[in-house]
């Protein structure tokens, strides 16, 4: 087998303190593989007016595997503002790379496991009817279109005369059809066959894989009957190859109150990317939080992989580093995985598991305390002594 490249691209804040941490792991878990920095977020954006500058294209292009750790975006207003003085008149957009980066490579599929670790102090509980709690596991994967829906980028304010004029082909449009462009703020929310069709494949080949019962596709059909409609229609086509497993259909309103209440009954999720987006988010909360919330993006060549969390600049300059690295080392193991490695993968996750049961070495945010300055004197681990203990419990 030709010796992996991993194009490892830490970005803003936390990204280049948690990146490193899973190499580390990586390492001690003997995965054979070089290693490739690629630049990218705020700072290329600031200096070069590009936070995806064209090298790190050509080097994902290349090596077609990628680990990403966060990036920092700004308001419209602060983008231009931020520039150096030279690139501030040159009309530049700010576009988020990683998002440019999911739509450009195709990375149509974004995975993202939401698993409950044992002894992890932020699992969902709730009440028993007959007192005492209970802590129902959740195994949740949502499966998130990655590149259209809303976040497919046609959007204005101050709309021109041509997009006008189109919409008002529309028989909807008739009461917008006066407001004046400039106070008119618009996205398109767009679907393709095509894309509904691989995610849905995606998730019911997972289902199958890993055993899951059900597929459930969380849109909103009764309101937005197009795109949503056309994702439920292309889930019932697809689901008569897959009759072993079960379809079932929530809305995204309704879905986030049910997962609130019976988590442990879903299995596969598939939304797409704005609906995924917050699904993920949700379920992520009810198993730990940001500092667990692994994920992939898997296109038929490139494949991304970053933790969902964002550059929580607050913890930037927190010497020693407070922020949990398991999200970035969860996301590793993801790779892992997608690289055929899933011994090395499971091994990862396993040890995750035992620190996290051990309950003797926690972050900030698996205590529940707040993070700063003094969340050690309070007994948080730090970043690094939970990257030490991980790589201790892989023996
Ligand atoms: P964030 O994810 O950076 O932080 C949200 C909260 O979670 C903060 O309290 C933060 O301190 C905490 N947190 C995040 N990761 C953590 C970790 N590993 N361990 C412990 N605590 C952790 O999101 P926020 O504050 O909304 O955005 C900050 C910046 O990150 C913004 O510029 C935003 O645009 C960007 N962002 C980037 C993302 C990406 O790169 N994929 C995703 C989300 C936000
Ligand atoms: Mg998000």
């Amino acid at each position: 087998m030709i010796r992996p490249t991993v194009v490892t691209m830490p970005g803003d804040g936390i990204g280049e303190i948690v990146l490193p941490e899973a190499l580390k792991v990586l390492d001690a878990v003997g995965y054979d593989a070089d290693y490739i920095h690629a630049d990218i977020g705020w700072e290329f954006w600031k200096r070069e007016g590009n936070p995806l500058p064209e090298r790190t294209i050509d080097l994902l292009r290349e090596h077609k595997l990628g680990l990403f750790g966060a990036i920092t975006s700004k308001p419209k207003n602060e983008t231009v503002a931020e520039l150096s003085p030279e690139l501030r008149d040159k009309g530049l957009v700010y576009f988020s790379p990683i998002v440019a980066m999911r739509q450009l490579f195709n990375l149509d599929v974004c995975i993202r496991p939401c698993r409950s670790f044992k002894g992890n102090l932020l699992n969902f509980v709730r009440q028993k009817a007959g007192g005492g709690f209970e802590e129902p596991p959740v195994d949740v994967v949502v499966f998130r279109q990655n590149t259209e829906g809303l976040y497919c980028g046609i959007q204005w304010t101050n709309p021109s005369i041509e997009v006008r004029r189109a919409l008002a082909s529309h028989p909807k449009y008739q009461p917008f059809a006066s407001v004046p462009s400039e106070d008119l703020a618009m996205a398109i929310r767009l679907f393709t066959r095509n894309a509904c069709q691989r995610i849905l494949l995606s998730a019911f080949d997972y289902a199958r894989k890993y055993g899951y019962k059900s597929v459930t596709v969380c849109e909103k059909p009764n309101v937005l009957r197009e795109t949503s409609g056309m994702m439920e229609e292309e889930a019932r086509k697809i689901h008569e190859d897959f009759s072993d497993i079960q379809l079932w259909s929530t809305n995204i309103d309704a879905q986030m109150m049910w997962l609130t209440k019976n988590p442990e009954d879903y299995g596969v999720i598939v939304s797409g990317n704005l609906f995924g987006d917050i699904v993920s988010d949700a379920f992520a909360g009810l198993v730990g939080g940001l500092g667990f919330a692994c994920s992939g993006n898997i296109g038929d060549e490139v494949a991304v992989f970053e933790p969902t969390h964002g550059s929580a600049p607050k913890y930037v300059d927190l010497d020693p580093s407070i922020v949990n690295p398991i999200a970035m080392i969860l996301s590793a193991a993801m790779m892992l995985d997608h690289m055929g490695e899933s011994e090395k993968a499971t091994l990862v996750r396993k040890a995750v598991a035992t620190v996290v049961s051990d309950a003797r070495v926690r972050t900030y945010d698996m205590m529940r305390i707040p993070g700063g300055s003094n969340s050690v004197e309070h007994g948080a681990a730090t970043t690094q002594q939970m990257t030490d203990a991980i790589i201790e419990a892989l023996g």
